[in-house]
């Protein structure tokens, strides 16, 4: 049996904004999408026989079927390219939350996609695989494309930038996970008070300047955020507490991130969230 290993890494999202409500119920977003170390192991044995694909998730709290998103891009991978399956087994070692804000599920899917590109379609170009991973979802494609990236439309339409400076990230989620389309729900674009200055990060960013791309760090999904979440805040203050240049949520949440230009500094902060937060991760910006 062959035995393929593949990284599947989470992103955060150094800023989020949402620009309108679209007449296909998603939104015009305008996202700064930044791939970190953490990061889910995908173990694939491809050409097993019998034209099936199963999933297997060690226990992990994630669907295995077929609503499990790292199943529906192999089934859309075979189906858009018109390759038979000749089987497929697919085993996720977790290690992303789930419904945290970092794109878990997306990360999966995108690298069973572009693995099976690697096997059976090594020629299929790159917009191609992003098409199809669009139809898993908002997030895949980026996760196809990783790095350092400006996302507008749904996520899709992507400008890679340059790479940001590999600083330490300390991560911590609280003990709740919050519904995508709930906190899109909420949200009515002209009653936004703030929206963040993704142009100003862009430039830090082309400028490699970590304290001044810290400084632009913003999404607007805080400003919604229902009274009951209030537990990111009280990460965030603590996170800046510690040291941090700036802390923020990621996607829609609720875990937050805080970015450092100081490994002890980080790992000071990571030990005490760690005594409260389960999940808490000292990682780095990939
Ligand atoms: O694309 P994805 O399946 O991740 O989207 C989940 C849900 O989040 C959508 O059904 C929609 O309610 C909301 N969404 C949105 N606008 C986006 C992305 C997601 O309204 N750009």
């Amino acid at each position: 049996m062959i035995t393929m290993t593949y990284s599947a890494p989470a992103k955060i999202n150094l800023s989020l904004d949402i620009l309108r409500k679209r007449k296909d119920g998603f939104h015009d977003m305008r996202m700064v999408m930044q791939t970190i170390t953490l990061h889910d192991t995908l173990i694939l044995h491809p050409h097993c026989g019998g034209g099936r694909i199963t999933l297997s998730c060690g226990g992990a709290q994630v669907p295995c079927g077929e609503e499990n998103l790292a199943w529906k891009a192999a089934q859309l991978f075979f189906e858009e390219t018109d390759t038979p399956c000749d089987g497929l087994e697919m085993e996720l070692r977790k290690r992303i939350p789930v419904s945290a804000g970092m794109a878990g599920g997306s990360a999966d899917a995108a690298v069973v996609l572009k693995a099976l590109r690697g096997l059976y379609r090594p020629s299929l170009p790159r917009e191609e695989l992003e098409r199809i991973a669009l139809k898993v979802g908002s997030d895949v494609p980026f996760c196809v494309r990783g790095g350092t990236v400006l996302a507008e439309g749904r996520g899709e339409q992507m400008t890679s930038l340059a790479r940001m400076p590999r600083c330490p990230v300390v991560l911590c989620k609280p003990g709740f996970g919050i519904s995508t389309p709930e906190l899109f729900g909420r949200v009515t674009v002209s009653r936004l008070k703030t929206h963040p200055d993704t142009r100003g990060l862009v430039k830090a960013i082309a400028l490699g300047d970590l304290r001044m791309a810290a400084g632009k760090l913003g999404n607007v999904f805080e400003e919604v955020l229902p009274q009951e979440y209030g537990e990111v805040f009280e990460i965030r203050d603590r996170l800046l507490g510690a040291g941090a240049l700036n802390a923020g949520m990621t996607g829609s949440g609720p875990t937050v991130f805080a970015l450092f230009d100081d490994e002890t500094r980080a790992k000071g902060a990571y030990e005490a969230l760690a005594k409260d937060y389960s999940e808490t991760y000292l990682e780095k910006i990939l």
